[in-house]
């Protein structure tokens, strides 16, 4: 089969990495893939947010299936785009990817059908009045959230009021977040640890997929700004088995029904973000796609064949598949360029990424480029080093040793991924 994936992180280096080892896959591309990627697909020149590129492309190739990695293409419509020409993807359509570009239709859902989450108010431009007034009489810690996708920087967790009522004002009145903050949702702060759940969905049938936690501070012991995520690990330390069901029982099943009586079925892959509180697990937020650094952490733990499963959540049949995993857990160390989340200098050399053979490692490339016979740095993130082991202290143990061979003086990393666990 031929197969192209769509995006060119960390998430995807680890999507092409496990269908690469397929023995269903024929031809593998990867849109736009990096120095690392090209190990294991043809990289295509082509943005993951080129909507027209993608679809010439896949139809040019008459590929069999498309995975898209990141949220913009699907928000901006490249699953039903494909569909209209006649190419299987996985991945929400437009309608259904809603539940991550817009974090009111998500919470206006949550409401209609059941599915705890914060409480919270909707307000849009001309509404910035009632939406103080809302913030005064709620009072901190609030989290104030643009409606829109807003490159993970719209979110701001408010400790007092006055930061709360700062976030308005940039949204609403000056403009920060573009569109994507016309409109923003003001909601109750969630108190309680944080649990990533993936699961599959075809429009009707859903299976649970993998649990994972997120390190989403820069630095070590959760000090420092947010970022796209540090580090990972998997499964979760705190899903049981009860708690999985509980998590698919109110949340997970109630929402693939809903969107599916809604009239947008959701196929592909629905990220929730959890937060196990004193009043039982809520939903802090969906993402319709996997996410990253998590995914690196997931699928080395995945015994099973990942193109059949994909192809099975695109094509309605995923009551057919039976997913078996490692019995072990996996830590993923992201590995980022000096600076970041702020600005990062690009071009860097990195040395030392061979590893030694028999090594329970993978180290997925996130942000590299080639540049002539060395591998340099090319963004932000720059490395997911993920390692496997019999328990999280073995995991760690091989991901720490293998990010301590890697040369590259102007990365860091946290040094305390899955610590204590
Ligand atoms: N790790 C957070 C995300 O993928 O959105």
């Amino acid at each position: 089969m031929k197969v192209l994936v769509v995006g060119g992180g960390g998430r995807e280096h680890a999507l092409a990495w496990c269908l690469a080892a397929s023995p269903l896959v024929d031809r593998l591309w990867c849109a736009p893939g990096n120095a690392g990627i090209a190990a294991d697909a043809d990289c295509v020149d082509i943005a993951a947010d080129d909507v027209d590129g993608l679809v010439s492309f896949a139809v040019g190739q008459a590929a069999d299936l498309v995975v898209v990695g990141p949220e913009a293409p699907l928000v901006a419509g490249l699953v039903d785009r494909l569909s209209d020409a006649g190419i299987p993807a996985f991945g929400p359509s437009a309608a259904a990817a809603r539940l991550e570009g817009s974090k009111s239709f998500m919470k206006d859902l949550c409401r209609r059908h059941d599915i705890p989450t914060a409480d919270y108010r909707v307000f849009t431009e001309g509404e910035i009045e009632a939406a103080r007034a809302y913030v005064r009489a709620t009072g901190a810690p609030i989290v104030v959230k643009a409606d829109g996708l807003a490159a993970g920087k719209g979110v701001v967790v408010a400790d007092t009021v006055a930061v709360a009522l700062e976030a308005l004002d940039a949204a609403l009145l000056e403009g920060r977040f573009g569109a994507a903050g016309r409109t923003v949702v003001v909601e109750a702060f969630l108190a309680g640890p944080e649990i990533s759940l993936f699961a599959l969905a075809d429009g009707r049938t859903v299976l649970p997929f993998a649990s994972a936690r997120d390190y989403k501070r820069v630095g070590d012991g959760d000090a420092g700004p947010n970022t796209g995520g540090m580090g990972a690990v998997s499964p979760h330390p705190l899903m049981t088995d009860a708690l999985l069901e509980t998590a698919m029982a109110e949340i997970i099943r109630p929402t693939i029904a809903g969107m599916a009586a809604d009239g947008h079925p959701f196929r592909g892959v629905l990220y929730a973000g959890l937060v196990l509180t004193g009043d039982g697990l809520k939903v802090l937020e969906f993402n319709t796609r996997f996410g990253d650094p998590e995914t690196q952490a997931v699928l080395v733990r995945l015994r099973s064949d990942l193109l059949p499963v994909l192809l099975a959540a695109s094509e309605q049949a995923l009551h057919t598949v039976d997913l078996r995993w490692r019995d072990e857990a996996a830590v993923t160390v992201v590995m980022a360029a000096d600076g970041y989340p702020g600005s990062v200098t690009r071009g860097s050399p990195i040395a030392g990424l061979a590893g030694a053979a028999g090594q329970d490692t993978v180290v997925f490339h996130a942000a590299t480029r080639q540049a002539g016979a060395g591998i340099v740095a090319d963004g932000g993130r720059v490395l997911a080093v993920t390692g496997t082991g019999a328990d999280v202290a073995a995991a760690r143990t091989a991901a720490y040793a293998r990010v301590d061979a890697i040369d590259w003086p102007q990365g860091f990393c946290r040094r305390d991924i899955a610590a204590g666990i």
